[in-house]
């Protein structure tokens, strides 16, 4: 027997229902990014300011952001390192936003209201990250 159609036809199922999980999960992060109130201090469209984040210099999600560099403080008024946005400092920004804190910030981060569950913080990530896209001029 020809395996071939049939291997080809359940990879390929296997994609749709990773897109689909992935779909659901930024839609999860979309609302939560909403209730939690990330966007009264974190822009997410460049024609929507977002005031409370600008009074306290709070990072934007706009552009290419995902990956980049930027200089944190080790605790408000620590040493300065580098780090990059990943995976590992956006889930310990969002539950410890006193570790690291962006230079440049005012102040830092209030803790989210809670709870925050590690699935709230994985929707969180999937839409954020689904937000970073080369800038359009
Ligand atoms: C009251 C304003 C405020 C709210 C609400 C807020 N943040 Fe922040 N956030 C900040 C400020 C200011 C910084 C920079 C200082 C710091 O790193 O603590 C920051 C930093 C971050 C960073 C690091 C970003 C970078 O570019 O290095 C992430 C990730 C982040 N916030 C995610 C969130 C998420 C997710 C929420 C909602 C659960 C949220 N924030 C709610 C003000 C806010």
């Amino acid at each position: 027997m020809n395996w071939k159609p049939l291997i080809i036809l359940v990879s390929a199922l296997a994609t749709v229902s990773v897109r689909a999980d992935e779909k659901a999960l930024i839609a999860k992060g979309k609302v939560l990014f909403m209730t939690k109130i990330c966007f009264t201090c974190h822009q997410t469209d460049p024609a929507v300011p977002a005031p409370a984040g600008l009074a306290l210099k709070a990072p934007t999600f706009l552009g290419e952001f995902w990956g980049a560099e930027r200089e944190v403080a080790l605790g408000f008024g620590g040493k300065v390192v580098k780090v990059k946005l990943d995976e590992k400092y956006f889930a310990e920004s969002v539950k410890m936003p006193m570790a690291k804190v962006v230079k440049g910030a005012l102040v830092p981060m209030p803790p989210p209201p809670p709870p925050i569950t590690d699935e709230d913080i994985a929707a969180l990530m999937a839409y954020v990250k689904s937000l970073s896209k080369p800038q359009v001029k």
